[in-house]
């Protein structure tokens, strides 16, 4: 019976995949899954393969070997935006956001990879969610602030109303208080019954907010636990929490 609860509750699994840029092997021989209703973080050290596994998981990126399953089904040979009509949405590093295009713009261009997509009514609902944005739907992302600017990037990938949604490092950069609304948002958006696969160098906060979590070391996976049981195990606490 505990089986069968498991495997009805698994959402993405990435079994035994690896990467290469060339000769360069960024991960080997991985394996990470997200339950449904998880925050899943991924934590380590810089160049340990982290975005990798995220970009292979929205086919941003070829896998050598291995397999990954949404909903029980292969997506490895799917294009990000068979991606995004699966129900899977990225937040990249760096936001990528049209720094000419306005707020509502950016926010247009996510709705539009989505099928069926009622872009309108989606939009007001994404400037309810970050209020900060709503007096700036006119102007240009490029002008807003880095907070700002990832909170339209998080608008951007939740208009396509994801049932799971990857996001990669969306605190770096951020002022404080940014960081704060960041992880705030992320919490809310997992209690409406969103997953979340969550890459971050704010190992505390990402643990913080977890379910579980995955710590890499280069090109692979050495530790995996409750984000509770991570933030006291103690050589998480040496290597990534400051003592
Ligand atoms: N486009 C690329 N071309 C070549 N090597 C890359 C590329 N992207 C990442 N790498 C290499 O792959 C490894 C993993 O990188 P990455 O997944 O970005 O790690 P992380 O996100 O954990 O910092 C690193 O050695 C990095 O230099
Ligand atoms: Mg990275």
């Amino acid at each position: 019976m505990h089986i069968w609860g498991r495997e009805k509750d698994m959402l993405l699994e990435a079994k035994n995949i690896s990467v290469s840029y060339g000769a360069v092997k960024a991960i080997e021989d991985v394996t990470f899954k997200v339950n449904d209703g998880e925050i899943v973080a991924m934590i380590g050290p810089n160049g340990a393969g982290k975005s990798t596994a995220l970009k292979a998981v929205f086919g941003m990126v070829d896998i050598q070997s291995g397999d990954i399953l949404f909903n029980r089904e292969s997506i490895k040979d799917l294009r990000p935006d068979e991606h995004v009509s699966k129900g899977i949405s990225l937040v990249p590093e760096g936001r990528r956001l049209f720094p000419s295009m306005t707020v509502i713009e950016n926010l247009e261009m996510g709705a539009f990879l989505r099928e069926g997509n009622n872009g309108k009514a989606d939009i007001e609902n994404i400037l309810e969610l970050f209020p900060a944005l709503k007096d700036k739907r006119r102007q240009k992302a490029g002008v807003l602030s880095t907070g700002e600017q990832q909170m339209l990037a998080l608008g951007r990938a939740l208009i396509q109303k994801p049932k799971l949604l990857l996001a990669d490092e969306p605190s770096l950069g951020l002022s404080p208080s940014y960081v704060d609304t960041i992880f705030e948002k992320l919490i809310a958006i997992n209690k409406s019954g969103t997953s979340v696969l969550l890459v971050e160098q704010n190992a505390r906060m990402a643990l913080e907010i977890a379910h579980r979590g995955y710590v890499f070391k280069i090109g692979q996976i050495f530790l995996e636990d409750t984000g509770k049981n991570l933030l006291e195990s103690e050589e998480v606490k040496k290597a990534f929490l400051g003592g």
